[in-house]
């Protein structure tokens, strides 16, 4: 055992950083510039799972389906949850890294405070917010990251997606951030943002953080949002279209009734500016009314059942999905079902931190 910092080497790259004796392994890396996996930094994913092939750690909490007692007998941990134990440690990391381009720049997470330009309902439920960030913060990020809220007397943290889509050099175009935000009747962080967040207030953000990304694909993409998961698929569509991304991109964007709808404004214009873009809403619980003189348009129920109705062929497609565990899981479920490789489903979705009696 030791109380003094560890030497980290990751083998999968041959990347070494120092990590403090109170730190998660990935916190310190990704601190140190150096890439690691991952996505709910919860212990609830397993996507910063790794091999730890010399040393020792300290496993911290993680949910049983992320890492099972079996997997750390044989020596796995999940670098977001464990903390080192040892003064030397090597990890291989389970999930590819993304190793860095030649000269491109490491995104660092940072903490900052910043002010609420605004903060208004745009449903009953969802909560549109915007912050700047203050002058002389140098950030970047990548399309599809997320920032955590630090908020008052709210532990762990709470993670929320960009909504915008960084510039081409990956620093953020106006100065401002602007995240959707679901009112959960459980939920601390959420209900503390519909309750308290007003412009001219300020907030503690850190980040950024996360992986989710547009597949390097060569072929059509399928994008399928469920309520406020279409914050990180803006981003990263956005990006991608701009980036001159050649093949369709079509995106199902799932809320249970109309007046749940939102940003349909950005889906609108992001289509007009990009043909090979197109979108649909479907509604989940909501009848439609019989097709007038115009056509109607939404769709109508689950996006899987949707897939199915429709026979989509997804065989040469990747699919990207965001959006609650169990939409998340049903959608990439029906994907692979409908010929959607496993590989080129990747999802994002909104993991729960900590025990669960402690979740929001
Ligand atoms: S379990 Fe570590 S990032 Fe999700």
């Amino acid at each position: 055992m030791t109380k003094d910092p560890s030497n980290v080497t990751v083998t999968n790259t041959g990347e070494t950083y120092v990590c403090p004796e109170d730190t998660p392994l990935l916190d310190a890396a990704l601190a140190a510039g150096i890439h690691m996996p991952h996505n709910c930094r919860g212990g609830a994913c397993g996507t910063c799972k790794a091999k730890v092939l010399e040393g020792m750690v300290d496993h911290g909490w993680a949910m049983s389906f992320a890492i099972t007692d079996e997997e750390k007998e044989q020596g796995y941990c999940l670098c977001c949850q464990s903390k080192p134990r040892s003064p030397t440690i090597r990890l291989a990391m389970v999930n590819p890294m993304h190793a860095r381009e030649a000269g491109e720049e490491a995104i660092l997470p940072a903490e900052f405070t910043t002010e609420i330009v605004a903060a208004h309902p745009v449903t009953p439920t969802v909560l549109r917010l915007v912050v700047g960030l203050p002058a002389g913060v140098s950030f970047r990020f990548r399309a599809g990251m997320n920032m955590e809220f630090e908020l008052p007397g709210i532990e762990p943290p709470r993670p929320y997606s960009i909504v915008e889509a960084p510039a081409a050099d990956g620093t953020l175009p106006d100065g401002q951030l602007s995240f959707y935000i679901t009112r959960h009747p459980k939920g601390r962080a959420s209900n503390w943002l519909h309750d308290h967040a007003q412009p001219g207030g300020t907030l503690t953000l850190r980040g950024p953080y996360g992986d989710f990304a547009f597949p390097r694909h060569d072929g059509p993409v399928l994008a399928l949002a469920g309520s406020t998961g279409l914050s990180p698929i803006l981003s990263a569509v956005s990006r991608a279209l701009e980036d001159g991304f050649a093949h369709p991109v079509r995106l199902l964007f799932s809320v249970r009734e109309r007046k749940e709808l939102f940003a349909c404004d950005l889906l609108a214009r992001l289509a007009r500016r990009h043909p090979t873009f197109t979108w649909q809403a479907t509604l989940t619980r909501e009848a439609i009314a019989s097709p007038g003189p115009q056509e109607n348009p939404f769709a109508r129920g689950r996006i899987p059942d949707l897939l199915t109705k429709e026979s989509t062929d997804l065989s040469t497609s990747a699919v990207l999905v965001a959006g609650s565990p169990a939409f998340v899981d049903a959608c990439a479920a029906a994907a692979q079902a409908r010929g959607a490789a496993a590989d080129r489903v990747v999802i994002d979705s909104f993991l729960p931190r900590g025990p669960v009696s402690q979740v929001e």
